[in-house]
């Protein structure tokens, strides 16, 4: 289907689908989230992946690799809540109050609040309200970072350095189950990268249904394939086959039905004594020749500085950041063979079979 922007009855051009064939190539900043239609050769996407630093798994033992590093500090909102309700919050809850605080963030606009915020500060310091100029200044820094982290580097979405990890798959119409599906960004990556397959979304937090995926904007354009010539096309959320199931990933009750089972930044999440588990699910909803692909947040030093920056809005849940070495040995260890690895702009990224 070419995605030229179809002219409106009055003439003009209709924004639903703003982006076409002749934006490929392109990038351009909006006030919540870059644009990224460039498209490059097989020799960049190589430069955007880098890769293979580990040639026999075997080889490598958790004594040469170390251990990921634990982020401590949890959000004020989960501390109050544990205050005041007495308990701890279930892990379940924690993520729900980590999705409806992360989601803020991506529907910011975020130039505007930058500006709001300047001239908040400027009217605080004028008149010497300091614990307000303090609170200013945290907000400052806080949008200031994410303009940097998701707007201008792109560095969460980040849609080159995905199609450069899900390139040169031997797929064709997949079927692809993304287990914590949050928003589903990488499902939609993947179905315009391989089109005419099916996605299935599962996360047990139903605002991620409604609100993440459900609102996350129909014009954003993603850079994938035209199955009739093979060339580059742009694809948009409602023209894939895309299901979301609200469940516990552990109630699913599907076969070995999947081309593709994904997880984006879910593994991390699970103390060891938990990783085998989650890595089975990965394996055993895979067809026979089915891959499992993974990615986990890098553990680097610009990392470990956002999450403490951002503590109030990313931190409820129990997270590890590791480097590409640790991720591939807990799957080296539980069964699985390695095809690709490697790193994209914040997250470690691995393609695998099980062995
Ligand atoms: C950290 S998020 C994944 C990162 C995601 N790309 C994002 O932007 O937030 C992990 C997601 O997995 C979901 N999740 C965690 N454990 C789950 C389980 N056992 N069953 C279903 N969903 C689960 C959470 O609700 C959350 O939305």
């Amino acid at each position: 289907m070419p995605m030229m922007p179809a002219p409106s009855p009055d003439g003009g051009v209709e924004t639903k689908y703003p982006y076409g064939e002749e934006h490929i190539g392109t990038t351009e900043l909006n006030p919540s989230y870059r644009v990224d239609l460039r498209n490059p050769g097989p020799e960049e996407l190589d430069r955007l992946f880098e890769s293979d630093q580990v040639k026999d798994w075997s080889q490598l033992s958790w004594k040469d690799a170390g251990r990921p590093y634990r982020v401590e500090n949890m959000a004020e909102g989960k501390k109050k809540w544990e205050a005041e309700a007495n308990e701890d919050m279930s892990v379940k809850t924690s993520w729900e109050h980590f999705n409806r605080s992360f989601h803020e963030w991506f529907v910011k606009d975020v130039p505007r609040e930058l500006n709001e915020t300047k001239s908040n500060l400027k009217q605080h310091l004028s008149r010497f309200r300091w614990s307000e100029v303090k609170a200013a200044l945290g907000d400052y820094m806080r949008l200031s970072l994410w303009n940097y982290v998701q707007r201008v580097e792109d560095g969460i979405w980040d849609p080159r350095g995905k199609r450069a990890l899900f390139r040169g798959l031997d797929v064709e119409k997949p079927r692809i189950l993304f287990l914590g599906a949050a928003e589903g960004y990488e499902a939609m990556q993947l179905s315009a990268m391989y089109p005419g397959g099916e996605a299935v979304l599962v996360d047990y937090d139903a605002f991620c249904k409604t609100d993440r995926y459900g609102r996350f904007p129909d014009s954003y354009p993603f850079l994938g394939t035209n199955p009739a010539t093979g060339g580059p096309e742009v694809w948009y959320k409602e023209q894939m086959k895309i299901e979301y199931i609200v469940d516990d990933i552990r109630n699913l009750a599907f076969g070995r039905e999947f081309d593709i089972v994904l997880s984006v930044g879910l593994l991390e999440h699970f103390p060891d004594e938990y990783k085998p588990e989650v890595l089975d699910w990965h394996r055993k909803f895979l067809k026979p020749g089915g891959v499992a692909i993974l990615t986990t947040p890098r553990d680097q030093v610009k990392s470990r500085l956002y999450y403490k920056i951002m503590a109030d809005v990313m931190n409820y849940t129990y997270r590890e950041l590791m480097n590409i070495r640790q991720m591939g040995l807990y799957l080296h260890e539980n069964g699985f063979g390695i095809l690709r690895h490697g790193i994209i702009k914040v997250h470690n990224g691995i393609v695998a079979k099980p062995r």
